[in-house]
Parts: structure tokens; sequence; C-alpha cells
């Protein structure tokens, strides 16, 4: 009798898994479609920085198009490492989902030693936006362009602090590769994001920061900061008086904070394709392009905007950075 029932338990359950997969890969979940339920959009930084900005951007375009609730979650800590081991380790139906960035999915990966694997655990659903950083200091620092900056800071070695978001961050790595072709001397001073980190160069109590132009612009705007330079060969459309490294007298620091979203791995390629459509759909919006432009944001090509475009970017970046972030030996703070 107990025999005749495992195996029918057993049949019971292997066929209650079949129909599980089926349905996944049908891209339903639980029998039904996807999504039928609110979808939570991790946020490795503080809120009011500017990866939470971009990400709160999108989810309100997003959800239009999915018909869902898309809530953000800031998950900050050991420079977005925090947030990314999240979503690698979520259920892979599609409802957990996270925004990440050059730091998080790739220069960490060089930094940190992750519990998880930056590249196999996690599904790249697209590449979502792209920008320069721009070099901004405290209002009253005695220095109004870059070579006054280089100046100053060779007159104080060692003295300055510059806001990040911990090591490996976007502002951090930014940071060392100026140090690197400077040869200027400051500290850093890590924070749960750059949105903290601004609070504090407006208040002059760090001096400067290698910043995302989505952050730093409406400090500039409002006249709470100064910025020096933007880490890219052309100037931004929405900020043309700022110039470019290259006409600052730093040439080639160039530095580009880009975007993308992921899931974790294993998700069904229906609900990847799902979320990818909403998120090209989003891009496509005339009012959220003209948001990120304000914000100094590119928004991908149509190539990058696809999983495969996403992986192969996150791959060539990967190549580029890892051997220079290893032989800068930056380890966590
Ligand atoms: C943030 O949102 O705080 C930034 O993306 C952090 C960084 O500079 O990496």
């Amino acid at each position: 009798m107990a025999f005749v029932c495992a195996t029918r338990c057993h049949r019971r359950r292997a066929l209650a898994l079949i129909l599980t997969v089926l349905a996944l890969s049908a891209g339903r979940v639980g029998g039904e479609e996807f999504p039928s339920r609110p979808i939570s959009l991790l946020v490795p930084f503080a809120a009011g920085g500017p990866t939470d900005t971009l990400g709160r951007i999108l989810a309100e375009a997003i959800q239009v198009r999915l018909g869902r609730p898309v809530a953000i979650e800031n998950v900050s800590g050991a420079s977005g490492s925090v947030a990314m081991g999240r979503v690698a380790q979520a259920t892979p139906d599609g409802y957990t989902i996270g925004i990440g960035h050059w730091g998080t999915n790739v220069l960490n990966g060089a930094i940190y030693d992750l519990p998880y694997d930056l590249v196999h655990d996690l599904t790249p659903v697209a590449m979502v936006a792209n920008g320069p950083q721009i070099i901004a200091v405290s209002k009253d620092l005695p220095a109004n362009n870059l070579k006054e900056l280089i100046a100053w800071l060779k007159a104080n070695p060692g003295k300055a602090l510059a806001g990040t978001a911990g090591a490996g961050s976007a502002a951090h790595i930014g940071g060392v590769f100026f140090q690197y072709i400077t040869g200027t001397q400051f500290k850093f001073v890590p924070y749960r994001g750059t949105g903290p980190a601004m609070t504090d160069l407006v208040a002059g109590r760090v001096d400067l920061m290698f910043d995302q132009a989505s952050n730093s612009l409406p400090q500039v705007r409002n006249g709470k900061i100064k910025a020096l330079a933007v880490t890219a060969k052309t100037r931004l459309s929405s900020a043309p008086n700022i110039p470019t490294v290259d006409e600052a007298g730093v040439t080639g620091l160039y530095v580009a904070v880009w975007h993308g979203i992921w899931a974790p791995k294993g998700t069904p390629n229906d609900i990847v394709s799902k979320l990818d459509a909403a998120i090209v759909g989003a891009l496509a919006d005339k009012a959220l392009r003209r948001r990120f432009a304000e914000l100094g944001q590119e928004v991908p090509t149509s190539e990058q905007q696809t999983p495969e475009g996403l992986a192969a970017f996150q791959h060539a970046e990967i190549e580029r950075w890892w051997p220079v972030v290893k032989t800068a030996n930056i380890r966590p703070e």
C-alpha cells in the first residue's frame, strides 16, 4: 500500500513540476499570465541618487506597459553588490529585477569576492542609459577650472575629500582614474550612494566628486556646486557650458556610466522578452527621452536594448576594466 501511494505521489510531483516548467516557459507563473502581481525593481544605492533617479523614471514608464506596479526597493551597501546578490538569489519568475551599472555589474567583480557570478548568475534584460561623469567641486573650493583644481590638489596632497558610493563605485573609479592621469592624491569618503554624498558636497563637507551627470546637473543648475568638466569627448546638449575634459586640459579622461536591467539566472525567455519589450517601449517614449536628455543620459542603441546586446556590452567592459582595476589593486574599504 505505502509503495503504491509513494509511486502515485512521485508521479503527481513529477507532473506538477512538468506543468510548472511548461507554464513558466509559456510566460505563465502559477498558471497566470506574467505579470499578474507587482514587480520589485531593486536599486543598489540610496534613494535620491543617480541610479535611483533613473530607476524611478523607468519604473513609472514600464509599469504602464506591463499593467502592474513596479515598486522600487533601495538595497544599498558594498558599492551595490548587496542588491545584485539579492537579484541573483531571487526566484527566477520575473517579479524581482535589478538596475545596475558599470560599477555594480563590471567593476565589483574585480574588487569584491562576490558570493555570486556577475555573468552566470544574472540574466541580462536590457541596457537602459549611458552618461558621462561630471567633475564637480563644492562652490567655495578655490578652483574654477580643471587646471586650478589640479594645482590646488597638488598644493594640498592627500588633504582633499572626494565623495563616493564605496570602493568600486563609479564615483570611486572615476576618481582613481583622475588621480592616475593627473598625478594628484586625495582621500575617498564612501557613502551609501552619491545621493547622500551630494548632500555633503553641497554643504562643503567634501570637496569634490566624480559624479554622474544625472546627479550633479540639478545642483549645478541651482548654483549649489561647480562643474569643472564632463568626462566625454563631446559636451552635454543639456549643459553646453561645461567643457569636456580634453578642452579643460585632462585629455582622455573618458568615463561613461551605463545602466542596465538584470533578472535572476533561469528567468524564462518569455518573461525576459516581456520585460524587455516594456523597457524598449518606455525608452521610445518622448517624455522619458526628454527627461533622460535633461539628466545628461543617452538612450542606448536598439541593439543594446536587447538581452544579447547588454550581455555583449557587459562582456566587453569586463575585458576592458578588470585588468585596469586589478592592476590598481583596489580593494573593499
Ligand atoms: C548612485 O546611484 O549612488 C551611484 O550610481 C553610485 C555610483 O557612483 O556608483
